[in-house]
């Protein structure tokens, strides 16, 4: 079961960004097809922390978003599964993704994210865990294990698969592995041609040649952008305009003020005020590189102190270089 055909462009999870505000913006600006939220504790959901139920808010589209949790043992992520199988129609996502890629410390050293990467076994029971506890649609997200080399991943992965998720995202890097070098897509398309599940890969996709010559072979199912769909949140419009041969229509143009003071007003709207600053600032960190004077807006932005000092820095980028403002 899989709900976004072939050759789908997917919004990649990230922490302190891809939350509710974020994805209505993209959703404004013409969509992903599919969302997903960034890691939530399994075990703080089960605690009712306070702001749980704003990490797994699946508007504005929650028949096409998942939630991704980390879990520190298979009977916890069984118990998320469980609740959240529970939750309202309109509150519940289309889907849950394991986060089994995250290297943080607090993460790994926790058994959680890339830990499961160690252990095929234990990754499995993850799986089989969440998969008895719910229904929907079920993914992981993983990179490739430091531990078990390339063969261990591929094996790792067709475990997985087995044990009953639907679809497989890999980030091709190791695990162990910074963004400085390029994600390894030759790996991707290895576990494609070796799993019977969609593989999805992700890493360092940004221009509609890097979506062509992942999907050419017909074995990668779809792709899953992050930091590019940050520094663009109109990407996947763009992007398969370009795809499917249609070059942009020329009075479509994008007001970078405009949609930076909409995101600002989102994050007002949708967020606890104690994550709103460092949300935006997040945000902007990407979005300043469609300036010429990038690091200008971008140390501005990241020094103000109000989300009024937000609107008032892009307010005054764009009055003193107003040839920047639209794209
Ligand atoms: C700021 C930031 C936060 C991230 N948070 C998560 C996360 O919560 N869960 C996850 O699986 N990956 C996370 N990632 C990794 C991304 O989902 C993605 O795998 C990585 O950025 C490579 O894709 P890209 O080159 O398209 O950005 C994060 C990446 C960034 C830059």
């Amino acid at each position: 079961m899989i709900c976004f055909p072939r050759g789908s462009l997917l919004l990649a999870p990230m922490v302190g960004i891809t939350n509710r505000a974020f994805r209505t913006l993209v959703h404004e600006l013409g969509g992903a097809d599919w969302y997903t939220t960034e890691m939530a504790s399994a075990e703080a959901f089960l605690a009712g922390g306070r702001n749980e139920a704003v990490y797994l808010d699946p508007a504005p589209c929650p028949s096409h978003t998942s939630v991704q949790f980390t879990a520190r043992t298979p009977e916890s992520l069984a118990a998320a599964c469980r609740a959240l199988s529970n939750v309202a129609d309109m509150q519940r996502p289309a889907g849950i993704d394991i986060n089994m890629g995250c290297s943080v410390p607090h993460i790994k050293g926790s058994g959680r994210g890339a830990a499961l990467l160690d252990t095929t076994a234990r990754a499995r029971e993850m799986v089989a865990a969440a998969r008895e506890n719910w229904t929907g649609i079920l993914s992981a997200k993983i990179r490739l294990s430091s531990v078990q080399g390339e063969e261990g991943t591929i094996a790792l992965a067709k475990s997985l698969a087995e044990a009953g998720l639907d679809f497989l995202v890999v980030h091709a890097r190791f695990d162990t592995q910074k963004f400085r070098r390029k994600a390894d897509h030759g790996f991707a398309l290895l576990l494609a041609q070796e799993l019977s599940i969609p593989v999805i890969a992700n890493g360092d996709i940004s221009t509609a040649e890097d979506c062509r010559s992942l999907l050419a072979s017909g074995k990668i199912h779809s792709l899953m952008i992050g930091r590019a769909a940050v520094r663009e949140p109109w990407l996947f419009k763009r992007l398969h305009a370009a795809l499917a041969g249609r070059s942009t229509c020329p009075l479509q143009t994008y007001d970078l003020l405009a949609i930076g003071l909409r995101y600002i007003e989102l994050v007002e709207m949708m967020l606890p005020s104690e994550w709103q600053k460092e949300t935006c600032r997040r945000v902007f960190w990407y979005y300043a590189d469609n300036v010429s004077f990038a690091h200008h807006l971008r140390f501005s932005l990241i020094n103000a102190s109000t989300l009024d000092a937000m609107r008032a820095c892009l307010t005054r980028y764009f009055d003193e270089v107003p040839q920047d403002r639209f794209r």
